[in-house]
């Protein structure tokens, strides 16, 4: 099965896809994180990347359709989950595209819905483990009080550059005019799966376990 979790910044995709990874044996794709690692290369490329990112803008499209289609050529295991991308309707049609070259389908597309204000909280509160990148929440989930990751023990925890109110303004309005065209995209389609992404993890989870038909 290959989805794709769409929503906007902290609708809490990188915290669902993780579920359905150890629940499905899904594989994450995820094109935040692969180009959190190009950043950190040091490369003129690298150092671009984490320009644009830091601001809350959009990396261009020539890039991380490069991204994906390297990680397509590997291991498919239990299906892909799409995490942050397609972002853009040229992405969405390259999707198409890559997946057609591999006879692969898309099964679904869960639209993850959260109102502005609940994102803001869940951005600026957020922290992840530096080893194994379990996500955490000052408020909602916080790091266990021994300070170590409930997932790998690991005793590190970091912020993003872009998790602060500025950026993520961009973030929010690069979503608006560039991401959520692909809701209409996607209905048409007939993928369209939208879930209530408000409600706690676990029962976010049983929605999204729901919509992929149990
Ligand atoms: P990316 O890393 O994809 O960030 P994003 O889309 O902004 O999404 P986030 O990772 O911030 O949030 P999330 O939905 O995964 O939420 P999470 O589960 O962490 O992209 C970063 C940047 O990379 C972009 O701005 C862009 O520059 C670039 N980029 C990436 N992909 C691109 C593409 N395809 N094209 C062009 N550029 C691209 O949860 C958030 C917080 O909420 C956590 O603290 C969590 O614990 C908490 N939480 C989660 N679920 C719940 C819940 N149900 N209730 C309460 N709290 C919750």
């Amino acid at each position: 099965m290959n989805i794709i979790l769409l929503g906007p910044p902290g609708a809490g995709k990188g915290t669902q896809a993780r579920i359905l990874v150890e629940g499905r044996g899904m594989i994450q794709l995820s094109t935040g994180d692969m180009l959190r690692e190009a950043r950190t290369s040091g490369t003129e490329m690298g150092n671009k990347v984490a320009a644009i990112m830091d601001a809350g803008e959009l990396v261009t499209d020539e890039i991380v359709i490069g991204l994906i289609e390297e990680k397509l050529e590997g291991d498919h295991g239990g299906g892909f989950i799409f995490d942050g991308f397609p972002r853009t309707l040229a992405q969405a049609d390259a999707l198409g595209a890559l997946l057609k070259k591999h006879d692969a389908k898309l099964d679904a597309v869960v639209e993850m819905r959260v109102d502005d204000n609940a994102l803001v909280q869940r951005i600026t509160a957020r922290s992840t483990c530096g080893n194994c990148g379990e996500v955490y929440n000052d408020i909602t989930k916080p790091i266990p009080a021994d300070g170590k990751c409930e997932s790998c023990g690991g005793n590190e925890f970091k912020r993003r550059a872009d998790d602060n109110e500025e950026s993520l303004k961009t973030r929010l309005m690069e979503y608006y005019k560039k991401t959520s065209p692909l809701i209409g995209y996607y209905y048409h389609a007939g993928a369209l799966k939208p879930v209530n992404g408000l409600g706690e993890i676990e029962e976010v989870a049983a929605e999204i376990s729901e919509a992929l038909g149990g």
